[in-house]
């Protein structure tokens, strides 16, 4: 199956936001991810729901929106009603995030798990009924641009056996933090589904050729 992939807007021109989001579209992005970031879970800043509000309006795609902030739960509503279809927490950032996810779900929104790559997967085991998808970071979260980390990979695995021996081989798994052909490779092999991609979609010089070689990774060859 290829993957699906979902251009990050964190690496695109925020001064010309919906020429960049169409950008995407005609590219054939298959999500659209959205970064929100609060200064304090991590050391940047980014937007909040009325910038995502203004994105639904500009767009048919999902909205993958990635939460990277302390207390989620006291912005889940406004979320919602600013038009976002995958809402994604982390785990290090809420206390109860069982009730988090069931919350995400009855507001209406597909509900997300993400880990840093230091946080094992363990913390998934009790809340799998309650997830649509689980996004590894393949980077500290804060910035676009950096570096994949390998170690990553044999945590896709184990996530991937985790979620097939608990009968939820729908859940999706995302991968998020420098994804380009190599690093995509080698996280779909290990049972990814989704690429998240910023600067490797945004900075290329034809953006619907790069998000056709993600795509198509499986049929080209490895230089890795
Ligand atoms: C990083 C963000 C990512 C970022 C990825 O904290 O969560 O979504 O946009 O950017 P690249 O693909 O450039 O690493
Ligand atoms: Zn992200």
């Amino acid at each position: 199956m290829s993957p699906l992939v979902a251009p990050s807007i964190l690496s695109a021109d925020f001064a010309n936001l919906a020429a960049e989001i169409k950008r995407a579209e005609d590219g054939l992005a298959d999500w659209l991810h959205v970064d929100v970031m609060d200064g304090h879970f991590v050391p940047n800043l980014t937007i909040g729901p009325p910038v995502v509000k203004s994105i639904r309006a500009n767009t048919r795609l999902p909205l993958d929106v990635h939460l990277m902030i302390e207390n989620p739960d006291r912005y889940l509503n406004d979320f919602a009603e600013a038009g976002s279809n995958h809402l994604i927490v982390h785990a290090e950032a809420c206390v109860h995030l069982q009730r988090t996810l069931s919350q995400i779900h009855r507001l209406g929104m597909k509900s997300g798990v993400a880990l840093n790559p230091a946080t094992p997967p363990d913390c998934l085991s009790y809340v799998i009924d309650d997830l649509d998808i689980v996004l590894v970071m393949s980077v500290n979260p804060g910035f676009g641009g950096q570096r994949f980390i390998p170690a990553v990979v044999s945590k896709i695995e184990t996530i991937r056996s985790m979620l097939d021996k608990a009968g939820r081989s729908d859940v999706l798994i995302s991968v998020d933090g420098g994804i380009n052909v190599e690093s995509g490779r080698l996280v779909t092999a290990a049972g990814a589904n989704v690429l998240i991609a910023g600067n490797s979609v945004y900075s290329a010089p034809n953006i619907s050729a790069a998000i056709k070689a993600l795509r198509d990774l499986s049929a080209t060859t490895s230089s890795v």
